[in-house]
């Protein structure tokens, strides 16, 4: 592993823009995802980490199903021994669907804050609303026999528990991911400490507009995961019916006229939109042109516009692994029609 040293044609993280959240707090309009894929090792990713850290970028997107927590821990570690104070430091995580039972979420908290090698989190996430095991990386068409739908009373004993790592000090703040907005206005009306933030996928071509007004009229930050329509996904994870965010004419076209890469457009997009995009790669050119894009060459609103122009409604990550019946399709779990989907 290289030694951290912050380098000099990085970006100073005090001019990268901040979102206030409900409780003041002050969070980084833009973090680096750490989910791998079946492309990278986590010693890649961990080495990207420090490499983001050492550009400029302060808040990291970590999940314990990444399987690499331990690894970029050690980054940390070096990082903060670097001269980063860990106030300085945004860092997530997130619990797993099969750790939602009793007793489970403190375990799975205290491990990622063993492996991550922190005393507390900034954000808690609950990574999926079902609570259903399948092996990583197994493929779309994998169900699981004990898979079970959103039942809200179960998803509250969760809640409850992420409520008490808040009062244990163990994460400042606790949210969602891979929520709908029913099941949101559920969790709103029940919860003691509300979420702060919902991950959710969110790039050109899948804009969520309901889901993310939604959010931002209840005060949650939504983060956008995928948000360059995450172009190298595993096969397994594609379909014919996919489109392409970084060929879009419109994004092609504004990235000519600033001569970078389409996919620094859709993260600029996102960043001026009002989302926090955590765009995902290992390569220092990319992550460094990621973060210049929060920093300088703003989009126009005609930009602006003609990009919320070319939502597809085209989300990439179904989920299929989570139904829980025959012939069932994965619209099921997103709640199309304003409804949560019977069990
Ligand atoms: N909460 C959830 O359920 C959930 C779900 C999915 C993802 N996530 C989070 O979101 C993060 C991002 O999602 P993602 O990795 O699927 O997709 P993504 O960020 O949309 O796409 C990542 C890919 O885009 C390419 N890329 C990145 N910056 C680029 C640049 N400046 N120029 C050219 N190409 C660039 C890289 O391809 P190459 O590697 O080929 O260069 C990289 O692998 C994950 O790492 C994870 O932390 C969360």
């Amino acid at each position: 592993m290289n030694k951290f040293e912050v380098a000099k044609d990085g970006v100073d993280p005090n001019l990268v823009p901040r979102r206030v959240l409900h409780t003041g707090a002050k969070m980084p309009a833009i973090g680096l995802g750490t989910f791998g894929s079946d492309r990278f090792s986590g010693e890649d990713i961990a080495e990207a980490v420090k490499g983001a850290i050492s550009v400029g970028y302060r808040h990291i997107d970590c999940a314990s199903i990444y399987g690499n927590e331990n690894l970029i821990g050690q980054s940390f570690k070096e990082v903060m021994q670097g001269g980063i104070k860990r106030q300085e430091l945004w860092i997530t995580s997130k619990l797993w669907n099969d750790m939602h039972g009793e007793g489970d979420v403190l375990i799975s908290c205290k491990k990622s804050l063993e492996d991550l090698q922190l005393d507390y989190l900034d954000l808690y996430l609950v990574h999926w609303p079902f609570p259903n095991y399948h092996p990583p990386g197994c493929d779309v068409t994998s169900r699981s026999p004990n898979a079970k739908p959103y039942i809200h009373e179960n998803y509250m004993k969760t809640w409850r528990q992420m409520e008490k790592l808040v009062e244990m000090g163990l994460a400042k703040h606790i949210g969602t991911s891979n929520m709908t907005i029913p099941k949101l206005k559920l969790l709103l009306r029940d919860a003691n400490i509300k979420p702060a933030c919902n991950e959710m996928e969110q790039h050109p071509h899948f804009q969520q507009p309901e889901l993310f007004r939604f959010c931002m009229e209840n005060e949650i930050q939504p983060i956008g995961f995928c948000p360059i329509g995450s172009p190298t996904r595993p096969d397994r994870d594609k379909t014919d019916s996919d489109t392409v965010d970084i060929e879009d004419p419109v994004v092609v076209k504004i990235a000519k006229r600033l001569n970078v890469h389409p996919a620094v457009i859709c993260v600029k997009w996102a960043v001026q939109r009002g989302q926090i995009p955590i765009p995902f790669s290992i390569y220092r050119n990319e992550y460094l042109s990621n973060l210049k894009s929060t920093v300088q060459d703003p989009l126009t609103d005609e930009e602006m516009e003609a990009i919320a122009g070319i939502d597809r409604n085209c989300r990439l990550i179904k989920g299929q692994v989570f139904l829980w019946k025959q012939n069932q399709t994965w619209e099921d779990l997103w709640d199309i029609n304003g409804q949560i989907t019977p069990p």
